[in-house]
């Protein structure tokens, strides 16, 4: 299985991709293509594919993680560039999403322009379903640990008001890799133990080897919130300990947490970039 960033908050040194605040992962397995969320809304990710060689047009699915823009971003672009791939989402990442920032209130959900034109490429994920073979996706996320600290600037706007956002709009991606599962979370909102877990639940015979994705230890652009070091601590020690092989991290992660991560993770934290290729 090979893995291209698309694009990540961050890039080498002397590179000329774009970079902007977001996630986007092309994944190509036996032969399928997937792309794992498109990036933020000034297109990067879509920018990117070229300069990376990589044709968009050869996408077989697209999946989506979240209704947040910095992974739904670049979807109206893909679609002008791909006219067949399903994508495959959770129904409610279509609602009003928001995050609460000193300088007020910002919407930061999908645009409301993919379900207006682009409505019948939607395939709304309900229960666990194997898109093509060895590819899942898992739509409900048990939550039985805390949520990330960061996800209280986050909410929904429902009837004109602004409620916590509960993340019913999250799935996540695994793939099975020679008995060894892959887990890719977008921004990993509903706790990466939960996530893990449930895919542990939904995979009881195979072991998880590897994570790829946001672990929310940031919230949004910005560092205004961030977790506290004995909430990034203790996921570091839980994943030790579930003995996840590595855990591929960026995104809103964080420096912060990357490095306070780094003690007790050690190698298996991999920090990924904008342009990062990974071979599993
Ligand atoms: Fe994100
Ligand atoms: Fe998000």
């Amino acid at each position: 299985m090979k893995i291209t960033v698309l694009l990540e908050n961050t890039s080498l040194k002397n590179s000329d991709l774009f970079v902007e605040h977001g996630l986007s992962l092309f994944i190509e397995k036996d032969g399928y293509n997937i792309l794992f969320d498109t990036g933020g809304p000034q297109e990067s990710a879509i920018k990117n594919s070229s300069k990376l060689g990589i044709d968009l047009s050869k996408v077989d699915a697209v999946v989506i993680s979240h209704g947040h823009n910095d992974h739904t971003g670049g979807l109206l672009k893909f679609f002008q560039i791909n006219d067949k791939a399903p994508v495959y989402i959770k129904k409610e990442a279509l609602g009003s999403y928001y995050s609460k920032r000193p300088d007020g209130e910002k919407y930061i959900g999908t645009d409301n322009k993919i379900a207006e034109k682009y409505l019948e490429r939607l395939h709304f994920a309900h229960k666990t379903l194997e898109i093509a073979q060895n590819i899942f996706i898992v739509p409900n996320i048990h939550k039985e640990f805390a949520v990330p600290y960061n996800n209280y600037v986050l909410f929904e706007k429902i009837n004109g008001e602004l409620v916590r956002d509960d993340f019913k709009h999250e799935l996540f991606l695994v793939i099975n890799n020679d008995n060894n599962l892959t887990v890719f979370s977008g921004c990993g909102h509903s706790g990466i133990k939960n996530i893990i877990n449930t895919a542990k639940e939904v995979f009881p015979d195979k072991k998880i080897s590897t994570v790829i994705g946001g672990l929310h230890l940031q919230a949004g652009a910005s560092t205004f919130v961030v977790a506290e070091k004995e909430e990034i601590g203790e996921i570091a020690e839980w994943l030790v300990l579930e003995g996840i092989g590595d855990v591929y991290t960026g995104h809103c992660t964080g420096e912060r947490g990357m490095d306070l991560m780094w003690p007790i993770l050690k190698d298996k934290l991999k920090r990924i970039y904008t342009g990062m290729k990974i071979t599993l």
